[in-house]
């Protein structure tokens, strides 16, 4: 049975900084930034929207584009590692706001980056379990990735959401049924309760996720059907790869190992080996990392945000041929699976218009926002979302779905 993305649609915030002028501020040549980890911009949230609007932006979009009745949803995930509340999960918001029905599963899940794929899995699983029954889930990535004002994550920050109906009519990507994955208890990544931003090993986390990557890589190659050739490179099966990305130059590194690791039984090495590396990253990775350029990290939600603007930029194309996808999240879980693009495939998943319709900021206005915090209060103008945040009463979050006109 074929199971798998049936629509996805992205929403990120209508903000957004120029990295070059964030590098003049911090005193960086421009091209750390810009060559070094590969960003150009970061999308920034306004204090009117949270984790919860921006999963219910993208919620209410992947609903539209797929024409699901919000009543027929089953079971409701939202991965993120931004929640609102200890015990209150993000989910139940977003349910409400998107007017799911009663017959519902809720809940919020949390690993670090990875838990978006833990949601996909789980949602694919539930809808497998489900035999001919006619189950629809619906799974939304989204976080707002922070570090410290001057810190060397700060140029990897950014925020949205993208979020997936998952069924039977898996109309974007079909997903294989077999994954390899890695798990080890890890201090890459973290943020203590009571921090806002995250604590990070930087250069430490950048070793583990290669690791992760090496370790799930060789498990998903003992898994494939039909089984591979003694020393046969799976990447041969595969017409792109798609990496949980917090900056695109980590995407590099990561088609890199996974590369040597691919074609360690073949005869390719020294200046052929190089050169064929080169080559594979501009042909089959590169071309997947222009949206995450400009929006920065989305933690959770960024290996999604990557599979959301290929295939609305690329699906028809890639019809017929199957993907690579890697998922890391630190602490650490990985997972490496694939997905078969379909015939027909048509995504609309937003990403090219928003990013059109984005407002620049300058950096003192960014970092007056990053000190407002998510404060609530009224949008912004231009500003594209559907849903606020009005703040908090009696230690209690509100929440309002803006009028259609002023919604995009
Ligand atoms: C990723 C991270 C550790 C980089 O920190 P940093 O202090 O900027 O690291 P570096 O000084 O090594 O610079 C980063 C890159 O820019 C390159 N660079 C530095 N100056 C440069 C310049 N003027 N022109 C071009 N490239 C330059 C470096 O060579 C390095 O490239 P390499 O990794 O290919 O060697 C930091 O951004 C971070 O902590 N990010 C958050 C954690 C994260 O995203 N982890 C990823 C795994 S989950």
């Amino acid at each position: 049975m074929s199971v798998g993305i049936e629509q996805l649609a992205v929403y990120v915030p209508p903000s957004v900084l120029s990295l070059d002028e964030l590098a003049a501020a911090r005193g960086v040549p421009p091209e750390k930034f810009r060559e070094g980890l590969g960003v150009r911009e970061m999308a920034i949230a306004p204090p009117c929207e949270d984790v919860v609007t921006l999963a219910a932006s993208a919620g209410a979009r992947a609903l539209r584009a797929s024409r699901v009745d919000p009543g027929d949803i089953g079971m409701l995930l939202v991965a993120t590692e931004t929640g609102v509340d200890h015990a209150k999960p993000v989910s139940i918001f977003v349910h409400e706001l998107l007017g799911i029905g009663r017959q519902c599963r809720v809940y919020e899940l949390k690993h670090a980056c990875y838990a978006g794929t833990a949601a996909l899995m789980s949602a694919a699983d539930w809808v497998r379990a489900g035999g001919t029954r006619p189950r629809r889930a619906l799974v939304i990535a989204a976080d707002i990735a922070r570090y410290a004002i001057g810190s060397p994550g700060e140029p990897t920050q950014g925020a949205g959401a993208v979020a997936m109906v998952i069924g039977r009519e898996p109309w974007s990507l079909v997903l294989g049924e077999e994954s390899g994955t890695y798990a080890g208890n890890v201090y890459d990544f973290w943020r203590p309760l009571g921090r806002r931003e995250a604590l990070v090993d930087g250069k430490y986390s950048v070793e583990c996720y290669l690791e992760a990557l090496a370790g799930a890589f060789r498990a998903y190659r003992t898994l494939e059907r039909p089984a591979l050739g003694t020393d046969e490179p799976l990447s041969g099966r595969l017409a792109r790869f798609l990496y949980h990305t917090p900056f695109p130059k980590m995407a590099a590194k990561a088609h890199r190992r996974l590369l040597e690791i691919d074609w360690s039984g073949t005869t390719l090495a020294g200046d052929r080996l190089e050169e064929a590396i080169v080559a594979s990253y501009r042909d089959a990775v590169a071309p997947g990392l222009e949206a995450v350029a400009r929006v920065g990290n989305t933690y959770t939600a960024s290996l999604y945000l990557c599979l959301a603007a290929l295939l609305e930029r690329e699906g028809p194309r890639l019809a017929g041929q199957r993907l690579g996808l890697f998922s890391y999240g630190s602490g650490c879980c990985a997972e490496f699976f694939t997905g078969l693009v379909p015939s027909g495939v048509a995504v609309q998943a937003g990403v090219a218009e928003l990013l059109r319709e984005r407002t620049t900021i300058d950096v003192a206005t960014y970092e007056r926002l990053v000190r407002e915090g998510d404060s609530g209060g009224e949008p912004p103008p231009g500003f594209t979302g559907e849903f606020v945040f009005r703040g908090v009463r009696d230690e209690r979050r509100e929440y309002a779905r803006l009028a259609p006109a002023l919604a995009a």
